[in-house]
């Protein structure tokens, strides 16, 4: 059985909801994942086939408490394959945004890393309620994920 940890903050609790989400799918192909808030648990303890890092971006940034939580696990997270995604709304401001995301957003959290992540992707993040961009990129991620571990979706 694979075994992952989504580690993740928010302030308004999308975040919260898509990592919940994750663990569903993941759970449902077999894996046993479990749940880290970024900022009540600083230190990354046990066995993972994956790591999955995820931040909202406010003001341009992904959260400090995920930040650090990298920084205190680069040793550890060296020698673990790890995904990120980063919540976000910047894509509704038009197609230039994609590589403005992946430099800007995703690159804040990459370049902590000692080693590149396997995999990073954006997440359409909300104001309000979640609608289908939503749920259709955190299902693309997740397959992603599945893809590279050599199981269908
Ligand atoms: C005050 C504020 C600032 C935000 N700044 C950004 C931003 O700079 N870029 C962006 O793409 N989205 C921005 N967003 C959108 C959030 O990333 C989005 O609402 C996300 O779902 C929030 O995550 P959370 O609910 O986990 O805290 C902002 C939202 C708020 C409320």
């Amino acid at each position: 059985m694979k075994k992952a940890v989504i580690v993740y903050d928010t302030k308004r609790g999308s975040t919260e909801t898509i990592s919940g989400w994750i663990k569903d799918f993941l759970e449902k192909e077999g894996w046993q994942v479990s749940l880290l808030r970024a900022g009540e648990e600083r230190k990354l303890e046990g066995n993972y086939d994956l790591v999955i890092i995820g931040s909202p971006i406010y003001y341009e940034k992904p959260l400090k408490s995920v930040k650090e939580f990298i920084e205190q696990n680069r040793e550890t997270l060296s020698s673990i394959p790890v995904a990120i995604f980063v919540v976000n709304m910047a894509d509704l401001f038009g197609h230039l945004t994609e590589s403005y995301i992946k430099t800007r957003y995703i690159g804040a959290l990459e370049k902590l890393l000692k080693t590149p992540p396997i995999i990073t992707y954006p997440i359409r993040g909300w104001l309000r309620k979640p609608g289908q961009k939503t749920e259709k990129d955190v299902g693309e991620f997740v397959k992603l994920i599945l893809d590279h571990f050599g199981s269908t979706f």
